[in-house]
């Protein structure tokens, strides 16, 4: 605990741009067939040659640029466990991260595998769930739900472009990660049912009857390293093999079933056992009734005499599915899948059963069990995508930079405005990205954004000279390059379009560039930054030695229980002369309080052993009294000399404010050249290390919680605008400056700067700022002159703290004011985006939003559009009820999901059991609305025709 915060002075630094070295990523190429095959979270470059497919997996720094390393539990790893489960990526920062893969062929399907193993890498023990996209397009919820069994995923797509991304987006429920990612093309006339807006999610994909029980066939007998699962029962089933090829037909199989997975297959014992097989559908957020389609492989493997025959009916949900009797044929790969999803079903069951004149048992080689997935949803126009891509690239722009730049809308590009068009992907309309500390000079590619409308590149280090291929953007009205090194002269194209009208350039500040002709621009117009760096905090000059008289009453209101077993002693009234020749007014003061001699209190801290926390003043220390209260004891050190005032000023303050929401002071010391305050403890430290996750304090605040501290914090506040007469202002409202007590009960503290507002008062104005970087009035800072209202401005960076858990000054990369950071986001509607992720989505949006709202007004630039200390309280209670309205109501363990969900280990999912029933060819010709194809085409019974082939 550390009622006063470090103070130092406040460093007016203009922002050093850190020279973002231009780190290239190495293009990361597919290999000579077309794989890339990524261990994600593997450190360093080099490539290693996985076990069982020899396939070379690579690290994936090459194609990510967030995120970090790292390796899962030790008592995950077995001797047997592939090397790209070991570690992992995880992403804990930003709703969206990519991965990227490149120099593929636009236009061709390709299979994407995600491969995820929990391992408890972060020691939580809390599997997360979070969602997968395939570039703009939802894929699956990924819902790890132990930490053990490896979840691999995957989808065949048609990708549109020259590069695919795979996106993890956080929703709230813990920390995406990502242990490997396969990417394998596939030929166009593969998986017919796979087009521009459909795509594949795998269910399921079986072997029937492998020799070998444990084989997993991948690459290289299957030459599109798909992963076939053995499956076996010999026990029921019967298995067939060959040792001779099947073959595809000549001109090729739409499915290309490696011949080591169609030379087995199962057959029940007897003709009139069927084949059955059924699965649950597995609803997903944006799709609760996903539709299936089921492709099943089919070969005869036994040469039948003339008299024997292998005929059956497949049936979907007892319903004809296939609407003839069918024959495999000998040694040639032949499968039956239906081209329409089927939809809408609470249960799938496939059952295959044998005509009434076959005289032997129908028989299975392999199936394979699809979701469909809309793949509707259009990126960026790829040009705008390529230039703003290669703009990052160029400047090392981080913000929120992944995936799509505009799409979806609540996940756009921090600085970028676009436009939505019904019948044409988005295009980027609006780029600002100034105070972003570009460096070099000015990107060719800003001219391939065709559509730009507004650019705004001020306040950067770009040198070099003006590019004119930027009159060429001929939706262009906004140029700022004000404030940069540019050079040369503003080129004749632009001046044409400034002439004409067209283009609004603004280019102050650039000392070197010539604006015509020869004439170069001289005037150097101060450019006053304003972003300072984030480093020291607390900002107090005091060289002034006029001391205020502080003259207050405060309302008594009753105090916290921890104090009170304390009587006030009242011997000596404490006196002090500061250094500097003023003198404080103690003689009409009296300090109500306990006195303790320094003696007494090296026997309270066991001889000043524990500290918790260190100040301006020295340091905090843990202490008990006689009676066994603990107590925290901040003790001046000798060497500080500037904590005279402040220490008086507090102490003096402290004796007449009397709150539960205010921490409460015990007792003092001034024994000789010792001074120290007594206070009561707070065991649960700071509200900043609470919301930092540093310190002692890593768990983390619910939002119950932190609208609790927040309520009670500008209660306490409340009390010294409004029960103080004159009022009180604080002056160093913060995080570190509100303390939480074993309850979790907030309470305000230092009071080193509190002083006392008189409406008229302007010779209290000194020429002293004093507050913390990040939380200070920005009126205050242009009039020199506190009010309640910069106590509000600071309240509310604390409240948005609250929301976002994130700093009052934060690196986005730049040093970023909490305040702009939510502003934008919020801006845009985007609360999630804003919301700390570590609450995992459970709390009231609205409530959130409601915090959120109060918080933006506090921080309005002009004091007179904040609210009072009075109605903050009151909209805060607001808050609270709704979200305590929320968790009364039974709370949603979903956090905020309005899906129910079935979660299925993709390798496990189907029943196939042998089902006893008498076949017959009572064939009944109800449609089931399904369009079963088959792949030969040879059955003209198709509606839509025999598939491509
Ligand atoms: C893709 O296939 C689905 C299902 O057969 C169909 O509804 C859709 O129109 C197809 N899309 C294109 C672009 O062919
Ligand atoms: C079966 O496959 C497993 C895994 O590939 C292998 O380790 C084992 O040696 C195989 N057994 C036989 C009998 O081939
Ligand atoms: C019986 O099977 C043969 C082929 O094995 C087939 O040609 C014939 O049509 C079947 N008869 C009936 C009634 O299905
Ligand atoms: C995740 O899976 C578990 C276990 O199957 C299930 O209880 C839970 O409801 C699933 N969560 C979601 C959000 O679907
Ligand atoms: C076999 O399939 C046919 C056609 O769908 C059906 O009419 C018959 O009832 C099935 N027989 C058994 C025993 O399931």
């Amino acid at each position: 605990m550390a009622p006063a915060a470090a103070r130092s002075r406040l460093l007016l630094l203009y922002l050093a741009v850190a020279a973002t070295a231009g780190v290239l990523q190495a293009r990361a190429q597919p290999d000579s067939i077309g794989f890339i095959s990524i261990d994600c979270g593997l450190p360093g470059t080099a490539s290693y040659v996985d076990d069982t497919t020899k396939l070379a997996y690579v690290p994936d720094a090459a194609f990510v640029d967030t995120g970090s390393n790292q390796n899962i539990s030790a008592e995950y790893i077995t001797p047997t466990l592939a090397k790209r489960y070991h570690n992992v990526r995880s992403f804990p920062d930003g709703v969206r991260n990519c991965y990227t893969l490149r120099s593929i062929v636009a236009g061709l399907k390709y299979l994407l595998r995600a491969t995820f193993k929990y391992g408890n890498y972060d020691k939580l023990g809390r599997p997360p769930i979070f969602d997968l996209y395939i570039g703009v397009n939802f894929w699956t919820m990924v819902n790890i739900t132990d930490a053990d069994s490896p979840v691999p995923l995957e989808a065949i797509v048609l990708v549109p472009d020259d590069f695919v991304q795979v996106c993890l987006v956080n929703t709230g429920s813990g920390t995406p990660f990502i242990s490997g990612l396969d990417l394998r093309p596939l030929k166009t006339t593969l998986y017919p049912q796979v087009n521009a807006t459909q795509g594949l999610v795998l269910y399921n994909r079986l072997n029937f009857g492998p020799t070998n029980s444990t084989a997993i066939i991948r690459y290289p007998d299957d030459p599109h390293d798909r992963v076939w699962i053995p499956w076996v029962n010999t026990a029921i089933w019967n298995s067939v093999s060959t040792t001779l090829r099947v073959e595809d037909l000549e001109d090729g199989d739409i499915f290309e079933v490696p011949t080591k997975v169609m030379q087995t297959a199962i057959t029940p014992r007897n003709v009139s056992q069927n084949i059955e097989f059924s699965w649950d559908p597995d609803p997903q957020p944006k799709d609760p009734t996903p539709g299936y389609v089921a492709n099943m492989h089919f070969s005869e493997l036994q040469r039948l005499p003339a008299n024997a025959g292998r005929q059956f009916y497949i049936n979907l949900n007892g319903k004809p599915w296939y609407p003839k009797a069918y024959k495999p044929i000998y040694l040639i790969s032949d499968a039956i899948y239906n081209h329409n999803p089927a939809r809408g079903f609470p249960h799938y069951n496939i059952s295959i059963n044998s005509t009434a004149n076959s005289t032997l048992p129908p028989m299975i080689n392999a199936v394979e069990v699809f979701s469909v997935i809309s793949t509707t949803n259009v990126g960026t126009d790829s040009q705008d995508v390529s230039a703003i891509t290669a703009i990052r690239a160029k400047y090392g722009v981080k913000k929120n930079w992944m995936g799509d730049p505009c799409v979806p809308k609540t996940l756009a590009w921090d600085g970028l405005a676009c436009s939505y068009a019904i019948s044409s992907p988005p295009r980027i309309t609006s780029v600002n990205l100034s105070f972003s500390g570009l460096d070099g000079d000015i990107s060719s590619s800003f001219a391939n954004l065709k559509a730009v409308q507004y650019m705004d590149l001020s306040h950067n280090n770009l040198a070099g000279s003006v590019p004119d291929s930027l009159s060429q953007l001929s939706s262009l009205t906004f140029l700022d390059l004000t404030g940069n090194k540019l050079s040369g002269s503003i080129p004749s194209g632009l001046l044409k379009r400034i002439q004409d009208g067209s283009l609004n350039l603004r280019y102050g500040d650039n000392p070197n560039l010539c604006t015509n002709g020869n004439s170069c621009q001289t005037t150097k117009r101060k450019t006053k930054l304003a972003i300072y760096i984030a480093v020291p905090v607390v900002l107090v000059v005091v060289t002034v030695s006029v001391v205020v008289l502080l003259l207050c009453f405060c309302r008594r209101k009753k105090q916290g229980s921890t104090s009170n077993s304390v009587k006030p002693q009242n011997e000596t009234p404490m006196s002090h002369a500061p250094a500097g020749g003023g003198s404080y007014p103690q003689s009409t003061l009296q300090l109500e309080n306990r006195r303790f001699t320094y003696k007494e209190l090296e026997m309270i801290t066991n001889n000043f052993q524990r500290v918790l926390g260190r100040g301006g003043f020295g340091y905090v220390y843990d202490g008990f009294l006689e009676d066994g209260t603990q107590v925290a004891v901040k003790l001046r050190s000798d060497s500080s000399n500037q904590g005279v005032k402040e220490f008086l000023a507090e102490a003096q303050t402290l004796t007449r404010i009397h709150h539960k929401n205010l921490v409460s002071m015990i007792g003092y010391c001034k024994d000789g050249d010792y001074m120290a305050l007594v206070y009561e403890y707070m065991s649960e430290g700071t509200l900043q290390e609470h919301i930092s996750g540093n310190g002692r304090n890593t768990g983390f605040l619910s939002w119950r919680q932190r609208l609790k501290i927040a309520l009670e914090s500008a209660q306490g506040l409340e009390y010294l605008h409004k029960g103080c007469n004159p009022p009180l202002i604080h002056r160093d409202v913060k995080a570190a400056n509100i303390l939480l007590n074993a309850k979790l009960e907030a309470k305000i503290a230092d009071f080193g700067l509190t002083k006392a507002y008189h409406d008229n008062d302007t010779h209290v104005s000194t020429n002293t700022l004093v507050g913390t970087l990040g939380y200070v009035d920005p009126e205050y800072h242009t009039t020199m002159q506190p009010t309640t209202k910069s106590d509000v401005y600071s309240f509310g960076v604390v409240l948005l703290e609250l929301v976002t858990g994130r700093p009052a000054i934060l690196r986005d990369p730049e040093p970023t004011t909490i305040i702009q950071w939510a502003r934008q986001r919020l801006a845009r509607g985007n609360i999630e985006g804003v919301a700390d992720p570590r609450m995992r989505g459970d709390h009231d949006v609205n409530s959130v939003w409601k915090a959120a709202d109060i918080a933006l007004k506090c921080t309005a630039q002009s004091s007179a559009q904040r609210p009072t200390m009075a109605d903050v309280v009151a909209q805060l209670q607001e808050c609270l009820e709704l979200e305590e309205a929320r968790a009364g109501g039974g709370g949603d363990a979903n956090g905020g999901y309005d899906y129910t969900g079935s979660s299925s280990d993709p390798y496990s999912g189907y029943n196939a059991h042998a089902a006893d029933g008498h076949s017959t060819d009572d064939v009944s010709q109800t449609s089931t609305g399904f369009e079963v194809e088959h792949h030969f085409g040879r059955v003209p019974t198709m509606p839509t025709g025999p598939a491509a082939r």
